[in-house]
């Protein structure tokens, strides 16, 4: 049996998406149900950069690489291409910061 996993937006002109654990985000979250944005999927070009609420698993080193070039010393900061999906979680992108 799947778990539903609730992923909710900052902005809530966008509501909450029910996925299955360890869904990829970026295979669910579009233009149209939410406000990431996503480039190259595979975690190397910062596109995705959001700052995530909520328990999940900490980032590989791999990722902790890149977050130490997009936002350095931000430790909610997180690539939603590269999360695993085990909890809830509430996504804020940075990329949208003002
Ligand atoms: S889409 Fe490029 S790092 Fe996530």
């Amino acid at each position: 049996m799947t778990t539903n996993i609730c992923i909710t937006f900052k902005q809530n002109k966008y509501p909450a998406i029910y996925l299955s654990k360890y869904d990829n985000l970026s295979e669910h979250l579009t233009v149209q149900n939410s406000p990431v944005l996503f480039g190259c999927r595979t975690g190397i070009c910062g596109t995705c950069l959001v700052s995530i609420k909520g328990d999940i698993p900490p980032p590989s080193e791999e990722e902790k690489e890149i977050l130490e070039i997009f936002a350095p010393g931000n430790h909610q900061a997180r690539l939603a291409c590269q999360v695993e999906l085990t909890n809830d979680i509430e996504i804020s992108p940075l990329t949208e910061e003002v």
